[in-house]
């Protein structure tokens, strides 16, 4: 598809981030030029995609549909059991309620937010064990998605191993920048996990992504196509929750998957109270097909070279001016680093909610806060966590925009960067309870 976008002017945008309060969530789409706000379910469908919407089978139960997603699942992903959910957040929901009981303990390497709204909710806490180079912008590591192992022992060796409910591992990690894990971390995870009879959920959102950036740094892997450590990665795994939204590239729709046929069924029985029959679980029969076709096409090489070649070219120029970004650059969008950006401006003035809302003034781009805002409260103390990294996210949609796009979108974070001593920080007049990101309101200090 193609659609118009629209320029609008300076006092138009100023009007409009005023009456959303200084979020971008709150702003309409209309209002925006170029849409970096996520690239979840943003990204363009294929001609195949949309003749499989075509052929979409609606009965309430028993979809070809869905037959068709699950051999997808299993022959790209090779999980057994397959349970379809509305999105990522309703596989998070029902694997926190299966598997994690009161009091316990969910290592993974970063938080994300919803993942661990859902872990809280379920009565559990969830535990950073990821590198400490992830935390720094400014560190090289080629795979910032790595999990530190004596953080998981000591956990382990602190609480026991039967207050874990399982170790959550994202591929790639969203919160650190779209930073992958290396396959000789997930196995070294594998060999610990086993020792003490802990399963792996795999949050692979971004799966073929981080398996792109496996085979283009990791040693021995180079003659692997994205296809084949996709699968690897699955492997190493008991079972997934998926947002289907991001790399399989439709704009609705998530799976749960797994290896063990008593959590299946228990999921299984699950799905039906909170999200639909367990052969559309909230997807209609056209969305399960789309989904099928996409997550063949996620898998391809040359997809993945243009895609994250895409989100490089926007990186590296943002480097070359000096602007402070979260390096290496990841997969899915590129992350200014607001801290350094707005070194004026103390975490509590909000920094990157500010920097978000100054780009989209300065010409309709549309980034969001990854930091402060979106880390929220200790739901114990009520006091605000103070994450290290402090981000702007410019998320790339896929096969959405040209590089022509990309140049205007450098252009105006450069100028931005060139004025940021103008950009004053925010106060928060409105926050709701839960993930107050996405709805949070500001007034201009
Ligand atoms: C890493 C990761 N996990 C989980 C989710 C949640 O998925 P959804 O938005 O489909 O509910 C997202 C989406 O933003 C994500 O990026």
């Amino acid at each position: 598809m193609v659609e118009p976008v629209f320029m609008s002017t300076l006092k138009e945008r100023k009007e409009a981030i005023e009456r959303a309060g200084y979020n971008t969530f709150l702003l309409r789409s209309e209002e925006v030029y170029i849409d970096l706000l996520t690239d979840s379910g943003t990204s363009a469908m294929s001609d195949r995609q949309w003749a499989g919407m075509m052929l979409g089978d609606e009965a309430y139960a028993g979809s070809r549909n869905f037959f068709n997603l699950e051999n997808a699942i299993q022959k790209y992903y090779g999980y057994k059991y397959v349970v379809p959910t509305h999105q990522g957040r309703g596989a998070e929901h029902i694997i926190s309620k299966i598997m994690i009981k009161q009091g316990d303990f969910i290592p993974g390497n970063m938080y994300f937010t919803t993942t661990k709204l859902h872990q809280e909710l379920a009565g559990g806490k969830f535990v950073d064990i990821i590198i400490d180079e992830a935390h720094d912008p400014e560190s090289m590591h080629p795979f910032k998605g790595d999990v530190d192992l004596n953080k998981l022992e000591n956990l382990i060796n602190e609480v026991g191993q039967d207050q874990i409910a399982y170790v959550a591992m994202a591929t790639t990690v969203n919160m650190a920048g779209g930073q992958p894990i290396s396959m000789a971390s997930l196995k070294a995870l594998r060999k610990l996990t086993n020792q003490y009879g802990i399963k792996i959920i795999h949050d692979m959102t971004r799966v073929a992504e981080n398996a792109f950036m496996i085979q283009q740094k990791e040693e021995g892997y180079q003659h692997k196509s994205v296809e084949e450590i996709t699968r690897m990665i699955c492997d190493l795994t008991d079972g997934a929750t998926m947002s289907a939204k991001k790399d399989a590239m439709v704009n609705i729709g998530g799976f749960l998957a797994m290896n063990d046929k008593e959590l299946f069924d228990e999921a299984r029985n699950m799905v039906v109270i909170y999200e639909g029959l367990h052969t559309y679980g909230g997807m209609a029969g056209r969305d399960m097909e789309a989904l099928a076709i996409g997550i063949a096409e996620s898998v391809k090489d040359e997809h993945m070279k243009a895609r994250i070649g895409q989100v490089h070219y926007l990186g590296n120029k943002l480097l070359e001016a000096g602007v402070p970004i979260v390096k290496p650059v990841g997969t899915h969008g590129v992350f200014l680093d607001a801290r350094a950006f707005l070194s004026h401006l103390s975490q509590d003035k909000f920094p990157a909610q500010a920097l978000a809302a100054a780009l989209y003034l300065d010409s309709g781009v549309r980034a969001m806060e990854r930091g402060i805002v979106s880390a929220g409260r200790d739901p114990i103390t009520g006091e605000h966590h103070y994450p290290k990294l402090e981000l702007v996210r410019l998320t790339i949609p896929r096969r959405v925009y040209t590089q022509a796009h990309m140049d205007v979108v450098a252009e105006s974070v450069i100028s931005v960067f060139e004025n940021r001593n103008s950009i004053r920080g925010l106060k928060m007049v409105y926050e709701p309870k839960y993930l107050r990101f996405f709805q949070a309101r500001f007034e201009s200090l």
